[in-house]
């Protein structure tokens, strides 16, 4: 094969830190699990072997094939080689051989009193965090539906695009949900000065001149006339609703970001001109722009209507955490946090670990968030002292990482 050099490498050369990226099912894993088994051959015991992929299902069978490949390294071994693999074998159960998750699990309940965690704390996996966000949210959202604040008034008038399209209701649980699965960025957002009644103004001028074209052109069935005609529908029906009730700028806010999704900024139509005089092109030139001004609009509405929203909803992921701690639970992101902390913020308990762990492998290593990477690096990090993992350098040998970009989730 073209890459055996690479292969053996993998296998032989334990002293070099190691990242190995390669296409699906070329044998990365395959290549892993014989440099665990080198490493075991070597002397390294398996209880100072640290090896995390990214589901429990990989993991499971990042085990299985662990297992097979030190039975059938067993079989060809003799004296002081037979005897490791046979004990590495008999600790194959209890190695730390796992998803990262159960890796942090596990570094926590051993040291709960440094890592200020409850010692009989849960994993709250998928479905039991979804459930106790979900309280959470019922309970914030009737809360504030009596009396909602900016954010939320704007949003609860905008209207789903399509008919099966969730609720509003469930767009600010979803964004809540994705806030809450982020929340370790705690910044507020940036929101930049946004005069919203000018801006509709405006637009709403715009909209009005090229509304005013539709009764001028000279084929009401052309689809460029027919797009005028549609404009000049909506701007009508404005009118006669603000001689009654003023203007409403949620409504219109709303209104106008569901007037850009609109199929008419499409439709083009043919023939030179539009009206005795004015040229299609020019109708469909002023059109454009009017349309880019709506995008425009749109998106500075939606830029400064999710950072209102941002700290509306910094009450619910609260009432979520303190739900999650009175039932004794930590969800996945939990998992990570506090063993990034404990890691990085106790100077005794990463020497340990750096100094219990000599060796680090990580499977699919393109799933590895920034968090993960984090608590890898201190690990592998040759300075005890260091505890900013962008400076740590892994002791050379220690850290072998395979991926490949392509297979990112
Ligand atoms: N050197 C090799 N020669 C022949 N077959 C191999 C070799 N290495 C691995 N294989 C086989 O190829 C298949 C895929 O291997 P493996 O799971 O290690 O790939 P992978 O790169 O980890 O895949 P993925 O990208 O899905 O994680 C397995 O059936 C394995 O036994
Ligand atoms: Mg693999």
């Amino acid at each position: 094969m073209n890459d055996l050099a690479a292969r053996e490498r993998i296998r032989n050369d334990l002293e070099a830190t190691l990242v190995v990226e390669a296409a699906a099912g070329t044998g990365k894993t395959t290549e892993l699990v014989a440099r665990i088994v080198s490493l075991v051959r070597s002397g390294t015991g398996l209880d100072r072997i640290l090896s995390v992929t990214f589901t429990d299902k990989a993991a499971g069978e990042m085990k299985l094939r662990l297992r097979a490949e030190l039975e059938k390294a067993r079989a060809g071994a003799v004296a002081a080689e037979h005897d490791r693999f046979t004990l590495a074998l008999s600790r194959l159960e209890v190695a730390q051989i796992g998803t990262i998750h159960s890796l942090c699990a596990d570094l926590l309940r051993e040291r709960p009193v440094e890592a200020r965690v409850d010692p009989l704390f849960e994993v709250a996996a998928g479905e039991t965090s979804d459930r106790l966000f979900d309280q959470a949210f019922d309970a914030w959202f009737q809360q504030t539906v009596a009396d909602p604040p900016e954010g939320v008034r704007r949003l609860l008038r905008r209207k789903s695009r399509f008919r099966d399209a969730p609720g509003q209701r469930e767009v600010l649980r979803d964004a809540g949900r994705s806030l809450a699965d982020h929340r370790d960025f705690a910044a507020t957002w940036r929101r930049d000065p946004f005069e919203r009644g000018d801006a509709v103004a405006r637009l709403v001028d715009k909209l009005a001149e090229l509304a005013a074209l539709s009764a001028k052109a000279e084929r009401a069935q052309d689809w460029c006339a027919k797009s005028v005609a549609e404009i000049a529908r909506w701007h009508g029906e404005l009118l006669r609703r603000e001689a009654l009730r003023g203007r409403d700028e949620d409504g219109l806010e709303a209104e106008l970001s569901a007037l850009c999704k609109h199929k008419l900024w499409g439709w083009k139509g043919s023939g030179k001109f539009f009206a005795p005089g004015l040229e299609r092109a020019n109708v469909l030139l002023l059109r454009d722009a009017v349309k880019l001004e709506l995008e425009r609009f749109t998106e500075r509405a939606e830029a400064d209507l999710a950072a209102c929203l941002h700290h509306e909803l910094r009450p619910l992921i609260e009432s979520y955490e303190a739900l999650k701690t009175r039932a004794g639970c930590l969800d996945f992101l939990d998992l990570l946090l506090r063993a990034r902390d404990l890691i990085r913020d106790d100077g005794e308990v990463r020497e340990e670990l750096q100094a219990r762990f000599s060796r680090l492998l990580v499977d699919e290593f393109q799933d590895t968030d920034p968090l993960q990477a984090e608590i890898l690096l201190l690990l592998a990090a040759d300075d005890p002292a260091e505890r900013d993992w962008t400076r740590a350098h892994p002791v050379p040998g220690k850290l072998f990482v395979v991926g490949d970009p392509k297979q990112s989730i």
